[in-house]
């Protein structure tokens, strides 16, 4: 048996190949399944006990001499010529595929979800074709209060009754919270739609993230803390936050969100139209309407809510100024992102 094992080594070590074939040869003959290595492991049974250890070691120095061997000219041939029409890949282009890049505001919106994701918001969806109960009712805009007149959309008649293209995602938060026992700490980014003629500043669809917080004694203060981290994370550690009150159906209080203008850092400019602020984001407490309505009980649950327009948050990051730009496809506007990943 050492002999033998002998005779493999020097076989192993005088070993050349010169092409894949024989490489191939070499790995059947020794490393394949029915190869000489494995024979040896079937005879090693025969071995006399005392000399199992010696032997033992000695077949695998043999089978590790010969994988190296085998590695050594695979990346040796690879390297080398290519002398066999299998190396070659035929359906390879011959010109370099040129690299895309990230739209902008995928950018933006997974900048958003990464730094609400360091205090431990999750990320849920939900569809954007959806029934008047979670994009309205629940949300304590009743049939034919003005409120909806805020957010007009497109409907859509279907067999389980007419639906409308969602008009923010707070209807996710609705779904959230009718299947889900609190705490909830969920963002819902997604495409919405409004029926606003189209221009530089209004499109029938945008791109919303909207964050909700619910648990036992969440007050005013953590959201404010909450949005304030947000804007330092998002716009700089000397961004400012100012709330204004505000209205909305499925919050009391409500707010809306402006930080200090990022392009003149506060003193006046034509971006924040020498206000100092530009707004950002509406939110507010989460109404105990819309808690009952979703079958969570408001005397021991309170909540904070905010949402926010992804393009928006873009046009003030990168100074677009023209929301049509986001959905033209203009190759020369998406490759000035390339390097925003
Ligand atoms: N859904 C509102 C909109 O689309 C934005 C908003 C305001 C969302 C306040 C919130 C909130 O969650 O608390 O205009």
């Amino acid at each position: 048996m050492k002999e033998k094992i002998d005779e493999l080594l020097s076989e192993v070590a005088a070993f050349k190949a010169e092409n894949n074939e024989q490489l191939e040869d070499f790995r059947i003959k020794l490393l394949g399944s029915k190869g000489k290595i494995k024979a040896l492991f079937v005879d090693f049974k025969n071995v006399p006990n005392e000399q199992k250890k010696e032997v033992g070691q000695l077949i695998n120095t043999l089978k590790v001499k010969a994988q190296d061997k085998l590695d050594e000219f695979k990346s040796k041939l690879a390297g080398g010529d290519h002398t066999s029409a299998n190396d070659m890949d035929l359906t390879r282009t011959a010109t370099p595929v040129k690299l895309g890049s990230r739209h902008p505001i995928s950018i933006v919106r997974n900048e958003i979800i990464d730094i609400f994701a360091r205090i431990g918001f999750t990320v849920s969806e939900g569809p954007e074709v959806e029934d008047d109960w979670h994009n309205f009712s629940a949300l304590n805009f009743p049939p034919e209060h003005p409120a909806r007149d805020m957010q007009d959309t497109f409907f859509v008649e279907s067999e389980e009754g007419d639906m409308a293209l969602r008009t923010h995602t707070s209807s996710v938060q609705v779904r959230i919270m009718e299947n889900t026992a609190p705490p909830i700490r969920t963002l819902s980014p997604g495409r919405v739609y409004r029926n606003e003629a189209i221009s530089a500043r209004a499109h029938c669809f945008f791109h919303q993230v909207e964050g909700l917080y619910i648990a036992e004694n969440v007050s005013f203060a953590d959201l404010k803390q909450t949005l304030m981290y947000f804007a330092k994370e998002m716009f700089g550690e000397k961004t400012k936050i100012r709330l204004r009150p505000s209205y909305f159906p499925f919050t009391e209080p409500s707010a809306e969100m402006d930080v200090s203008c990022s392009v003149c850092s506060g003193k006046g400019c034509n971006v924040c139209k020498y206000t100092r602020y530009l707004e950002i984001m509406g939110c507010g407490m989460v109404d105990p309407n819309v808690l009952e309505n979703c079958g969570i009980d408001s005397k021991k649950y309170t909540g904070f809510a905010f949402g926010m327009g992804v393009e928006r948050i873009a046009m003030l990051k990168y100074k677009v100024n023209d929301l049509r730009l986001y959905s033209e496809g203009d190759v020369r506007f998406l490759e000035q992102f390339k390097a925003a990943f």
